[in-house]
Protein backbone atom coordinates (compact mmCIF):
# COMPACT_ATOMS: atom_id res chain seq x y z
CA UNK A 1 0.00 0.00 0.00
CA UNK A 2 1.54 3.67 -0.75
CA UNK A 3 0.03 6.72 0.50
CA UNK A 4 1.08 9.98 -0.47
CA UNK A 5 0.42 12.82 1.72
CA UNK A 6 -0.64 16.20 1.24
CA UNK A 7 -0.95 19.20 3.48
CA UNK A 8 -1.52 23.10 4.14
CA UNK A 9 -1.67 24.08 0.69
CA UNK A 10 -3.36 27.74 1.52
CA UNK A 11 -5.29 28.00 -1.85
CA UNK A 12 -6.61 31.77 -2.50
CA UNK A 13 -9.27 32.65 -4.61
CA UNK A 14 -7.98 33.26 -8.39
CA UNK A 15 -9.26 36.98 -8.13
CA UNK A 16 -6.85 37.24 -4.68
CA UNK A 17 -3.91 39.83 -4.96
CA UNK A 18 -2.21 37.79 -2.56
CA UNK A 19 1.65 37.70 -3.71
CA UNK A 20 2.17 34.01 -3.02
CA UNK A 21 -1.42 32.55 -4.72
CA UNK A 22 0.32 31.87 -7.84
CA UNK A 23 2.91 30.36 -6.88
CA UNK A 24 0.60 28.13 -4.44
CA UNK A 25 -1.79 27.14 -7.05
CA UNK A 26 1.76 25.83 -9.41
CA UNK A 27 2.75 24.03 -6.30
CA UNK A 28 -0.33 22.48 -6.32
CA UNK A 29 -1.19 21.31 -9.84
CA UNK A 30 2.96 20.19 -9.77
CA UNK A 31 2.51 18.12 -6.71
CA UNK A 32 -0.42 16.11 -7.88
CA UNK A 33 1.12 15.68 -11.51
CA UNK A 34 4.04 14.28 -9.59
CA UNK A 35 2.00 12.04 -7.32
CA UNK A 36 0.14 10.67 -10.29
CA UNK A 37 3.44 9.39 -11.51
CA UNK A 38 3.59 7.56 -8.08
CA UNK A 39 0.40 5.84 -8.93
CA UNK A 40 -0.14 5.56 -4.62
CA UNK A 41 -3.46 3.82 -2.93
CA UNK A 42 -5.06 6.50 -1.47
CA UNK A 43 -4.34 10.79 -1.11
CA UNK A 44 -4.47 11.66 2.73
CA UNK A 45 -4.97 15.76 2.78
CA UNK A 46 -3.58 16.99 6.48
CA UNK A 47 -5.63 20.51 6.24
CA UNK A 48 -5.47 24.21 5.62
CA UNK A 49 -6.35 23.64 2.44
CA UNK A 50 -7.31 26.68 1.68
CA UNK A 51 -6.71 30.06 3.20
CA UNK A 52 -9.79 31.29 4.38
CA UNK A 53 -12.09 28.98 4.19
CA UNK A 54 -14.24 30.45 1.23
CA UNK A 55 -16.24 29.20 -1.11
CA UNK A 56 -14.15 30.82 -4.49
CA UNK A 57 -11.16 29.27 -2.83
CA UNK A 58 -12.54 25.62 -2.52
CA UNK A 59 -13.82 26.42 -5.70
CA UNK A 60 -9.99 26.57 -7.27
CA UNK A 61 -8.74 23.67 -5.05
CA UNK A 62 -11.47 21.25 -6.77
CA UNK A 63 -10.02 22.13 -10.11
CA UNK A 64 -6.52 21.72 -9.12
CA UNK A 65 -7.21 18.26 -7.27
CA UNK A 66 -9.71 17.44 -10.73
CA UNK A 67 -6.48 15.43 -12.25
CA UNK A 68 -5.86 13.59 -9.08
CA UNK A 69 -5.83 9.72 -9.81
CA UNK A 70 -5.95 8.09 -6.68
CA UNK A 71 -9.20 8.46 -4.22
CA UNK A 72 -8.72 11.41 -1.74
CA UNK A 73 -9.41 11.72 1.82
CA UNK A 74 -9.30 15.65 3.65
CA UNK A 75 -9.30 16.65 6.90
CA UNK A 76 -9.71 20.43 8.00
CA UNK A 77 -7.52 22.36 9.03
CA UNK A 78 -7.77 25.40 11.11
CA UNK A 79 -8.15 27.80 7.79
CA UNK A 80 -10.73 25.41 6.27
CA UNK A 81 -14.46 26.05 7.21
CA UNK A 82 -15.88 22.97 7.30
CA UNK A 83 -19.46 23.88 6.32
CA UNK A 84 -17.99 25.64 3.03
CA UNK A 85 -15.77 22.50 2.68
CA UNK A 86 -18.43 20.16 3.01
CA UNK A 87 -20.58 21.30 0.62
CA UNK A 88 -17.38 21.93 -1.96
CA UNK A 89 -16.96 17.83 -1.61
CA UNK A 90 -20.24 16.79 -1.21
CA UNK A 91 -19.50 14.27 -3.62
CA UNK A 92 -17.21 12.68 -1.07
CA UNK A 93 -19.14 9.51 0.37
CA UNK A 94 -16.83 10.01 3.68
CA UNK A 95 -17.39 13.12 4.95
CA UNK A 96 -20.31 13.31 7.35
CA UNK A 97 -23.17 15.22 6.24
CA UNK A 98 -24.01 16.39 9.28
CA UNK A 99 -22.64 16.83 13.07
CA UNK A 100 -19.76 18.77 13.70
CA UNK A 101 -17.14 16.86 13.35
CA UNK A 102 -15.45 15.92 10.02
CA UNK A 103 -13.87 12.62 11.17
CA UNK A 104 -14.43 9.44 9.62
CA UNK A 105 -12.66 6.24 9.23
CA UNK A 106 -11.51 4.24 5.41
CA UNK A 107 -11.94 0.51 6.00
CA UNK A 108 -11.05 -1.25 2.60
CA UNK A 109 -7.23 -1.10 2.64
CA UNK A 110 -4.41 -3.09 4.43
CA UNK A 111 -3.81 0.04 6.98
CA UNK A 112 -7.06 1.42 8.48
CA UNK A 113 -7.26 5.45 8.05
CA UNK A 114 -8.81 7.49 10.66
CA UNK A 115 -9.29 10.29 10.17
CA UNK A 116 -9.67 12.83 13.15
CA UNK A 117 -11.18 16.14 12.58
CA UNK A 118 -8.94 18.67 15.30
CA UNK A 119 -10.79 22.23 14.46
CA UNK A 120 -13.08 24.57 15.60
CA UNK A 121 -14.57 27.35 14.04
CA UNK A 122 -12.52 30.65 13.69
CA UNK A 123 -9.69 28.82 16.34
CA UNK A 124 -6.18 28.47 15.56
CA UNK A 125 -5.70 26.06 18.45
CA UNK A 126 -6.12 22.38 18.47
CA UNK A 127 -9.48 20.94 19.94
CA UNK A 128 -10.20 16.95 21.35
CA UNK A 129 -12.99 17.88 23.45
CA UNK A 130 -15.25 14.78 25.24
CA UNK A 131 -17.44 14.49 22.25
CA UNK A 132 -13.68 13.64 20.13
CA UNK A 133 -12.21 11.32 23.13
CA UNK A 134 -15.86 9.38 22.55
CA UNK A 135 -15.45 8.84 18.87
CA UNK A 136 -12.06 7.91 18.43
CA UNK A 137 -11.90 5.75 21.90
CA UNK A 138 -14.87 3.81 20.04
CA UNK A 139 -13.16 3.73 16.65
CA UNK A 140 -9.85 2.23 18.28
CA UNK A 141 -12.05 -0.10 20.51
CA UNK A 142 -13.89 -1.24 17.56
CA UNK A 143 -10.82 -2.75 15.16
CA UNK A 144 -8.07 -3.44 18.07
CA UNK A 145 -6.20 -5.95 15.60
CA UNK A 146 -6.29 -4.19 12.77
CA UNK A 147 -2.97 -1.71 11.38
CA UNK A 148 -3.97 1.54 11.77
CA UNK A 149 -3.12 4.91 10.27
CA UNK A 150 -4.29 8.18 12.42
CA UNK A 151 -4.21 11.67 10.94
CA UNK A 152 -5.31 14.97 12.40
CA UNK A 153 -4.57 18.31 11.47
CA UNK A 154 -2.85 19.53 14.67
CA UNK A 155 0.23 17.51 16.07
CA UNK A 156 -0.37 17.17 19.72
CA UNK A 157 2.80 18.09 21.50
CA UNK A 158 4.93 20.94 21.17
CA UNK A 159 7.71 21.88 18.68
CA UNK A 160 9.95 23.77 19.48
CA UNK A 161 9.47 27.77 20.72
CA UNK A 162 7.27 27.99 17.67
CA UNK A 163 4.73 25.46 18.22
CA UNK A 164 4.19 25.56 21.81
CA UNK A 165 0.66 24.43 23.35
CA UNK A 166 -0.84 23.84 19.99
CA UNK A 167 -3.95 22.37 21.62
CA UNK A 168 -6.81 24.64 23.56
CA UNK A 169 -5.75 22.81 26.53
CA UNK A 170 -2.68 20.90 27.92
CA UNK A 171 -5.12 18.50 29.34
CA UNK A 172 -6.79 17.76 25.78
CA UNK A 173 -3.32 16.79 24.23
CA UNK A 174 -2.47 14.46 27.15
CA UNK A 175 -5.72 12.70 27.19
CA UNK A 176 -5.01 12.03 23.13
CA UNK A 177 -1.71 11.30 23.80
CA UNK A 178 -3.14 8.84 26.23
CA UNK A 179 -6.23 7.66 24.10
CA UNK A 180 -3.20 6.12 21.29
CA UNK A 181 -1.31 4.62 23.90
CA UNK A 182 -4.18 2.58 24.94
CA UNK A 183 -4.41 1.62 21.51
CA UNK A 184 -1.42 0.15 20.20
CA UNK A 185 -2.58 -0.79 16.41
CA UNK A 186 -1.99 2.68 15.31
CA UNK A 187 1.06 2.71 13.20
CA UNK A 188 2.03 6.08 12.79
CA UNK A 189 -0.05 9.81 13.44
CA UNK A 190 0.42 11.79 10.15
CA UNK A 191 -0.28 15.49 10.67
CA UNK A 192 0.10 18.94 9.20
CA UNK A 193 -0.28 22.67 10.70
CA UNK A 194 2.69 23.53 11.42
CA UNK A 195 4.76 24.22 8.24
CA UNK A 196 7.99 22.17 8.93
CA UNK A 197 8.88 18.31 8.79
CA UNK A 198 9.19 17.39 12.75
CA UNK A 199 9.17 13.12 13.64
CA UNK A 200 9.28 12.05 17.20
CA UNK A 201 8.17 8.97 19.52
CA UNK A 202 4.84 9.83 20.78
CA UNK A 203 2.15 7.62 22.73
CA UNK A 204 3.96 4.09 22.02
CA UNK A 205 3.99 5.10 18.24
CA UNK A 206 5.38 7.95 15.93
CA UNK A 207 4.11 11.19 15.31
CA UNK A 208 5.11 12.68 11.75
CA UNK A 209 4.52 15.78 10.58
CA UNK A 210 5.23 17.30 6.90
CA UNK A 211 5.84 20.40 5.94
CA UNK A 212 3.63 22.92 3.78
CA UNK A 213 3.26 22.89 0.29
CA UNK A 214 3.29 26.12 0.08
CA UNK A 215 6.61 27.41 -0.47
CA UNK A 216 5.86 30.89 0.71
CA UNK A 217 4.88 29.73 4.77
CA UNK A 218 7.20 26.52 5.11
CA UNK A 219 9.45 26.61 7.81
CA UNK A 220 12.63 24.42 8.77
CA UNK A 221 13.65 24.00 5.88
CA UNK A 222 15.80 26.84 4.38
CA UNK A 223 17.56 26.58 1.48
CA UNK A 224 16.77 28.58 -1.08
CA UNK A 225 16.31 25.75 -3.91
CA UNK A 226 14.14 23.79 -1.78
CA UNK A 227 11.92 26.96 -0.80
CA UNK A 228 11.32 26.89 -4.37
CA UNK A 229 9.97 22.93 -4.30
CA UNK A 230 6.76 21.40 -3.50
CA UNK A 231 7.50 18.48 -0.98
CA UNK A 232 4.54 16.39 -0.42
CA UNK A 233 5.12 12.94 1.42
CA UNK A 234 5.15 9.28 0.67
CA UNK A 235 4.51 6.18 3.07
CA UNK A 236 5.00 2.95 2.17
CA UNK A 237 3.66 0.11 3.88
CA UNK A 238 6.28 -2.62 3.96
CA UNK A 239 4.92 -5.31 5.92
CA UNK A 240 1.81 -5.47 8.09
CA UNK A 241 2.87 -2.92 10.61
CA UNK A 242 6.17 -1.41 8.89
CA UNK A 243 5.52 2.08 7.40
CA UNK A 244 8.39 3.49 5.15
CA UNK A 245 8.21 7.47 4.37
CA UNK A 246 9.87 9.46 1.94
CA UNK A 247 9.60 13.56 1.22
CA UNK A 248 9.47 13.51 -2.12
CA UNK A 249 10.53 17.11 -3.77
CA UNK A 250 8.63 17.97 -7.01
CA UNK A 251 11.00 19.03 -9.71
CA UNK A 252 10.81 21.84 -12.09
CA UNK A 253 9.18 20.71 -14.91
FE1 LIG B 1 -1.23 25.81 7.64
Amino acid sequence: MLIAQISDTHILAPTSDHPAARRRVEGLRRSIADINRQKPDVVIFTGDTVQHGQSDEYAQLRELLAPLQAPLYLIPGNRDDNGALRTAFADKPYLPRNGDFLHYTVEEHALRLVALDSTSHGERKGYFCPARQSWLEAVLSDRPDQPTLLFIHHPPFDIDDHYVGGYRQPEEAAALADLVGRHPQVVRLLCGHVHCPVERPWAGTLASVMPSIAVDVRKGVDEAEAREQPIYMLHRLMRETELVSQAKRVGAQ
